[in-house]
């Protein structure tokens, strides 16, 4: 997929050339095409005059950044012990029923990524969906269309 990067130069020139913007401007570009794009990536290197193995090298060492197309929205279920026991699989398997995704991709129309994760943190409320960094608690699969519906314009239905 070749992105429209045209936003890439506005973002470098918020933070200025110099190499400690590297991270802010990364962070910027992940949170306007929901990933780093290589041809993003490519552009920073030259107009930042950081070698692109560098940049690479920061893209990678931080989980924020991804260097695969994400969706709109992520959706991220805990499958740590104490969300395991309360149900978490039979989310991840309403999610994927919904949304036509298994954990670890993304819709073909680019609205949701769906992510497992080991605990967040929160286990008292398990089991423990979150969308885009808000936590849903107690989350049960009669509440996950409803929930979902939230953060798309078009009806989320699952197939029976
Ligand atoms: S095990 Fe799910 S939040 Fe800790």
């Amino acid at each position: 997929m070749t992105e429209d990067i045209s936003k890439v130069d506005q973002i470098i020139e918020t933070y200025g050339l110099e190499q400690k913007g590297l991270i802010p401007v990364l962070l910027d570009i992940q949170t306007e095409y929901h990933y780093l794009p290589p041809e993003a990536i490519q552009h920073v290197s030259e107009r930042m005059n950081i070698p692109m193995i560098q940049v690479y090298q920061v893209a990678s060492f931080y989980k924020v950044f991804s260097l695969e197309p994400r969706g709109k929205h992520i959706i991220t279920v805990c499958m740590g012990t104490a969300c395991h026991v309360r149900g978490s699989t039979m989310l991840v398997d309403q999610i994927s029923r919904v949304l036509h995704v298994e954990p670890g991709e993304t819709t073909k129309d680019m609205q949701f990524t769906l992510e497992e994760v080991n605990c967040l943190g929160a286990c008292a409320l398990g089991p423990v969906m979150v969308i885009d960094g808000k936590y849903y608690g107690k989350m049960t699969v009669n509440k996950i269309e409803k929930t979902l519906s939230k953060y798309t314009e078009t009806e989320v239905v699952a197939n029976e």
